[in-house]
Order: structure tokens, then sequence, then C-alpha cells
């Protein structure tokens, strides 16, 4: 059974924090909506509170190759205006520059450039999930929208690390065992997104609680 941060004792560590950061872009590459920025805040908090150092693991988009359209840059400076109070430093390649790593000061939040970047995260390679774990202590999950990848800041890592959910990954799993186990009726359910395939299943799975599903966003095509 998965722990949650908040059911252990968990200070002073340095913590790999997992969290989904894939936001919608526009066609200019700004962000236009930041609300998975905006609810992995109360993890972050959270663990700097418990006087933890952070090294954050995100990817945006599906890059073949490292590439500026698909930097974290605007990622890491939107997540700094919602942690005003904290240097928030972005690291471009931790791998050849281990230097920022070691020199990561108490309150200060490192984010890993695209981890997609990196061909060894979707191949779930061994010993690029080995570099990545090194870099901590613990692993903190809190990417719901990603725990079905098979890569290694997924199940690589934690399979190195001890390894604990997030504060949001257990709002999303307590939400859904919920809606599941005791429905609300009338129940209607309302999915969007772009790929019908990592959701079929789950899709197929609600329509035996509700009463009503509501098809939105890319996923709704595949049905048209
Ligand atoms: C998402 O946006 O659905 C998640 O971040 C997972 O992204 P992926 O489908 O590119 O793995």
């Amino acid at each position: 059974v998965m722990k949650f941060i908040d059911e252990v004792e968990l200070s002073y560590k340095t913590i790999l924090l997992r969290v989904d950061f894939n936001v919608s872009l526009n066609p200019n590459h700004s962000i236009s909506n930041d609300e998975r920025i905006r609810q992995s805040i109360p993890t972050i908090e959270y663990l700097l509170k418990h006087r933890n150092k952070l090294i954050l693991v995100a990817h945006l988009g599906e890059p073949e190759k490292r590439n500026p359209a698909d930097s974290l840059t605007r990622v890491a400076k939107r997540l700094h205006e919602y942690l005003p109070h904290h240097k928030v430093t972005l690291v471009n390649d931790f791998i050849a520059d281990p230097h920022q790593l070691e020199q990561q000061k108490e309150g200060e939040v490192i984010l890993l450039e695209n981890i997609r970047f990196y061909p060894g995260e979707q191949k779930n390679d061994p010993e690029f999930a080995k570099q990545l774990a090194s870099l901590a202590e613990v692993y903190v999950n809190d990417a719901f929208g990603v725990s079905h990848r098979k890569s290694a800041s997924v199940i690589g890592v934690p399979a190195l690390l001890p390894s604990y959910g997030g504060l949001l990954l257990k709002k999303e799993v307590d939400m859904i065992d919920r809606v599941m186990k005791h429905p609300k009726k009338p129940l209607v359910a309302i999915i969007g997104g772009k790929k019908i395939s990592t959701k079929i299943k789950f899709i197929t799975k609600l329509t035996t609680v509700a009463d009503c599903l509501l098809l939105g966003g890319g996923l709704a095509n595949t049905f048209l």
C-alpha cells in the first residue's frame, strides 16, 4: 500500500518530486493554462515547510530531442510566481552539469529541464533511472496524470528509493475512489483530454456508475 507524505515523518531530506507540469500552451508557446502548476503548490510548500530540499522532475510535450520550444523555462518562471519567497532554479542538464545541484541552498527549489529531453526517460533505461535516483534520498510522486507511463521518473526511480505519494496524488486518488465506491446519484461524469487510448478503460468503468457521460476535448473526436 502506498503511503502519502502526510502519513510519514519526512524532513531534512533531499527529495525528487515528480510533478505533472505538462501545461497547455498557446501557439506562441506561452502557457495558456497553469492549473497543473498551481495544483502542485500545496505539496511543494508542505515539503519545504518540513525543511526538505526539493528537486522537481517534469516533462512537457513529447520532444524527440532537446529543443527550446519544449524547454521548461516558462514553467520555471511561472512556478516562481507561485513561490515568490523561494529561489527557483532550472537545471539545464543535471548529468553534464551536476554543480548546480551540489550547490542547492535550503529553500531553493530546483526544477530539472524537460525530463523527456533524455532518451532514457521514456525507455525506462535502468542506467538513467539510477542517475536520477542518485540525486535524492526519497522519491515522491505527485503526478497522477503521468502515473500510467512506464518511464524512468515514474517507475524506475521509485524502485530504487523510498517512495511516497504527494498531496495532489492523494486528493485525486481519494476523489476517484469516492466516486467509484459511493457515487452520489444522479452522477454526471465529464471527461476531456487529448488521448482516448489511455482513458478508454476508465471511461468504460465509469459507465458502470455514471448516469450520464459527457466527453469533450480532443478525445470526443474519436467518438464522433
Ligand atoms: C498528460 O498531459 O496527459 C500527462 O502529462 C501525460 O502526458 P503524456 O500523455 O505525454 O505522457
